[in-house]
């Protein structure tokens, strides 16, 4: 075995969750480079108990204790792969925090990322989750996965075509759940600037800063302050981002709703569905601001759980079970969550 593979017993993830919680985990393996994670592979322990991939925790709600290995990508280093005719595939590795390598990027001059600027967690959850802002996802810059197979014990390039990447979703999240630990994306990117700004909200606060033609890094700090003005910053408020996702219902279920709820918030997605703006939702049950127990409804934007204090994952539990009760008996729609349940 790799002499840099260290496995920790009864390891705190405090610092390892953007939530904030206090979970003790029976096993703790970080993974450094790509030696790393064949040693991993090699030593057979994923299959001998539960593991759970642990990127930037900023996505998870953890229990107090986990009986298993808590896998964590932490290997680090981007590179340029290739650039030709104005394409330009720049690979990263799993454990490079997300917003860095956005930053990093537009210094070098790699256009693409702007609108997922400032987003929390690492590479390797980008193509998991689909992550997605203002009108941009992870499937419109991914181009391939580097995997290590745990069921095989091998390697292999996945193509971003094959991760039935839709919204905060991907193979990796059903079928492929536990069978790929992910090292490296290649994204393509564009060595020619041209801002999207088709989402309203930030073609809104460009407008008010007066930027009609942006520049990369200007878009991208625009995105970056319409998030902090929303959501909580992770150093003082335990939060895992967005919460639940916007459902998605069909034509008809939305002319009920509007009819009922005139000023409902919702945006078509395609010729028979809308995309209800679930923090409309939970903001019109009279959740907004509230708590329940050491877990709370975040006051700037309804979709969104905090930790007000020594919030335990149970706590988050009950909160966003109460939640989803009230919209669901108010409006008849049932909210998923986005974060997931360890
Ligand atoms: N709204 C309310 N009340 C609220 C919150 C929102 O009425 O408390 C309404 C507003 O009218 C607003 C509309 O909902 O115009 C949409 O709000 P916003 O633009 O803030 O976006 P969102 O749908 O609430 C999604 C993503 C965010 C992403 C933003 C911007 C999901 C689950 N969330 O939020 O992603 O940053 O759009 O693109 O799709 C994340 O996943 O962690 C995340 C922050």
């Amino acid at each position: 075995m790799n002499a840099g593979l260290v496995i920790y017993n009864d390891f705190a993830l405090r610092e390892y969750n953007t939530f904030g919680i206090e979970c003790t985990a029976s096993r703790f393996v970080a993974l450094r480079s790509g030696e790393d994670y064949a040693d991993l592979l090699r030593s057979g322990l994923l299959r001998e108990s539960p593991f759970f991939i642990l990127g930037g925790g900023s996505n998870v709600v953890l229990p107090d204790t986990y009986d298993g290995v808590i896998v964590h990508p932490a290997n680090k280093g981007i590179r340029l792969l290739e650039c030709v005719d104005g394409r330009c595939l720049v690979e990263a590795e799993a454990g490079e925090k997300w917003a860095d390598f956005v930053d990093y990027s537009i210094a070098q001059g790699w256009y693409g990322l702007e609108n997922l600027a400032a987003i929390p967690g690492c590479v390797g959850a980008a193509p998991v989750q689909n992550v997605g802002a203002y009108g941009k996802e992870a499937k419109d810059v991914v181009r391939r996965v580097h995997c290590f197979d745990i069921e095989k014990g091998t390697e292999c390039w996945i193509d971003a075509a094959d991760c039935g990447s839709g919204y905060r979703w991907s193979r990796f999240k059903g079928e492929w759940k536990d069978r790929y630990l992910i090292d490296r994306v290649v994204f393509s990117l564009s060595s020619e600037f041209h801002p999207d700004v088709t989402y309203k909200a930030l073609a809104v606060a460009l407008d008010e800063r007066g930027i009609a033609n942006p520049t990369a890094r200007q878009l991208a700090d625009t995105v970056t302050a319409l998030r902090d003005s929303k959501l909580p910053n992770p150093s003082t408020i335990g939060s895992a981002g967005s919460f639940f996702k916007n459902p998605i219902v069909t034509d008809s279920v939305y002319e009920d709703l509007k009819t009922a709820n005139p000023d409902i918030v919702a945006f078509p997605v395609d010729d028979g569905h809308y995309k209800l703006a679930a923090g409309w939702l939970i903001e019109h049950c009279g959740w907004k601001g509230r708590s329940l127990g050491r877990a709370g409804v975040y006051e700037k934007q309804a979709l969104v759980l905090v930790n007000r204090g020594g919030c335990s994952g149970d706590d988050v539990c009950r909160l966003a079970n109460a939640v989803v009760a009230d919209v669901e008996a108010r409006f008849g729609v049932h909210l998923e969550c986005e974060a997931i349940f360890v």
